[in-house]
C-alpha cells in the first residue's frame, strides 16, 4: 500500500468528523466531544503541505476573526490559555497599567494557572471569596481584579482595572457586551474541551494597540517582528539588526499554523455551539431543580448570557451523599465528573509554594465548592436526551 493510498484512506474518514451531529446519549456524558470537521482538517493538511507550520498566515487569519468575534481591535494568539494569561499580565506591567508587586484580586475558585500567572508575572495575588450564585467575583472592588468567568458564567465585578480570564467563557455576555471586551484585556483558551478548539491554544484580546504590541513581543522572544510599530522600533536602534532586535523580556509561546488552521474555521461555529450549550444549561437546570434534590444548580443570571462551558452542581450541606459517593454513582452511569476547577486554590499544596499571594477575608463559598462541588461535561453535541440521563441518574442516586 503506497503512502498516497494511506493518505486517501485517512481523507475518507473526514466524513466521521461532523461537529453538527448530536452525540448519542446512550453512550453517557463525556467531558467533551470533538468540535471540528472537514474544514479544519483540510486546512491543517494544507498548512502541512505548504511546508509552513510555525506561526504564519493562518494564525494571522484566526487572530483577525477572533478579535472581530469578541468585539476588540486586537487578538494575539498563543499556545494555551495559561500562556495567554501570562502574556497579558506581563504586557500590562510592560505598558505601565500595573507595577510589579501591585495587588490583583483573584477569585479563590479558579483554574490553577489563573492564580499562578498573576504571581509568575510579578504581581501580588489577593485571594477573595466568590459569589454563591455565579461562582465568580462580583460587586464593586477597590483594586484591579481578575474577572474569571467561571465555567461560562460571566463575572459582573467592577474595579479600577478589569482583567478577564475568559478561558472558559467564549460567547458569554453581560448585556450586549461579549466577554473578552469587558476590561482592558482578556485571556482565552482553545484547549480541546472548550467551546471552540485549536487542540492546545489561547489568545489575548484587547483594544489597546500598545498593549497588543507588547503582547506580540512577549509572546515571541521579546522581538519586534510582529509588532505594528516594528519599523519605528528598528529606526530607533539602527545599531542592531532589526531581524534580531529584542525590546522587552519575552518567552516563546507562539501558536503554530496547524492550530491556526483549526482556529480559522472554528470561529464561525461558535455562535451555534454556544446557543446549543446555553439551551442545554437552561433546560438541565430546570429539570434538576424540579426534582427537589439536596443539591443546587447554577441558572443563568439576569442580564447575562451563560456560555455553559461545563455543568456545575453543589451538594447541600445536609446532603446524605458525599461528593465522592455522588461522583461514583454518576461515573458508573457513564457520566464523567470533575471537581469545580482547582476548587479553593488556597487549599491546594502549590499555594504554600507561591511567593506574593495572600487571602483576604473568609472563604466560605470557596470552601463549600471545595467540599461539595462538582461538574459534569457540557457540549455543543449534547441535547435533551443528555439532560434526561443526567436528571434520572441524579434522582436514582438519592
Ligand atoms: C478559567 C480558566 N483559566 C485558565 C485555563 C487554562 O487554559 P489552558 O488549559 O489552555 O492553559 C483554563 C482551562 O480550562 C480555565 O478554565
Amino acid at each position: 500500500m503506497s503512502q498516497r493510498d494511506d493518505i486517501s484512506r485517512l481523507i475518507e474518514k473526514y466524513a466521521d468528523f461532523n461537529p453538527d451531529r448530536l452525540h448519542d446519549a446512550s453512550l453517557g456524558l463525556p467531558l467533551a466531544v470533538p468540535s471540528f470537521g472537514a474544514a479544519e482538517i483540510g486546512e491543517a493538511i494544507s498548512a502541512l503541505l505548504s511546508g509552513w507550520v510555525t506561526m504564519g498566515k493562518r494564525v494571522a487569519a484566526f487572530e483577525e476573526a477572533w478579535a472581530s468575534q469578541v468585539g476588540t481591535t486586537e487578538a494575539i494568539a498563543v499556545n494555551s490559555g495559561s500562556s495567554a494569561l501570562l502574556v497579558m499580565l506581563t504586557a500590562l506591567i510592560a505598558e505601565g497599567h500595573l507595577r510589579r508587586g501591585d495587588e490583583v484580586l483573584v477569585p479563590a475558585v479558579g483554574w490553577s494557572t489563573s492564580l499562578f500567572s498573576v504571581v509568575q508575572a510579578g504581581l501580588t495575588a489577593v485571594i477573595v471569596d466568590i459569589d454563591p450564585d455565579s461562582l465568580c467575583i462580583e460587586g464593586k472592588r477597590d483594586r484591579p481584579a481578575l474577572a474569571l468567568h467561571m465555567l461560562g458564567c460571566p463575572s459582573r465585578v467592577t474595579a479600577p482595572l478589569i482583567i478577564e480570564d475568559a478561558c472558559g467563557a467564549h460567547g458569554a455576555m453581560i448585556g450586549d457586551k461579549p466577554v473578552g471586551s469587558l476590561g482592558i484585556a482578556a485571556a482565552f483558551s482553545f484547549f480541546f474541551s472548550h467551546h471552540i478548539t485549536t487542540g492546545e491554544g489561547g489568545a489575548v484580546t484587547t483594544s489597546d494597540p500598545a498593549l497588543a504590541d507588547a503582547a506580540r513581543s512577549i509572546r515571541a522572544h521579546g522581538w519586534t517582528r510582529e509588532r505594528t510599530d516594528a519599523a519605528a522600533q528598528a529606526a530607533a536602534r539602527p545599531d542592531i539588526d532589526p531581524r534580531f532586535l529584542f525590546v522587552t523580556p519575552g518567552y516563546n509561546l507562539r501558536m503554530t499554523d496547524l492550530a491556526g488552521a483549526f482556529g480559522m474555521h472554528q470561529v464561525g461555529r461558535l455562535d451555534a455551539f454556544v446557543a446549543r450549550r446555553r439551551a442545554n444549561h437552561i433546560d438541565w437546570c430546570a429539570r434538576i431543580d424540579a426534582l427537589g434534590l439536596p443539591l443546587r444548580t447554577f441558572p443563568e443570571l439576569p442580564g447575562t448570557r451563560h456560555a455553559a462551558f461545563a455543568f456545575p452542581l453543589l451538594l447541600s450541606e445536609d446532603c446524605p451523599l458525599t461528593r465522592a459517593q455522588l461522583c461514583a454513582h454518576l461515573e458508573a452511569a457513564g457520566i464523567a465528573t470533575r471537581p469545580i476547577s482547582g476548587s479553593n486554590l488556597a487549599r491546594q499544596p502549590a499555594f504554600e509554594r507561591l511567593v506574593g499571594v495572600r487571602v483576604e477575608g473568609e472563604l466560605p463559598v470557596a470552601d463549600a465548592v471545595h467540599e461539595r462541588g462538582l461538574f459534569v461535561g457540557q457540549s455543543h453535541a449534547f441535547g435533551t436526551d443528555h439532560g434526561t440521563l443526567l436528571a434520572s441518574t441524579l434522582l436514582s442516586a438519592f
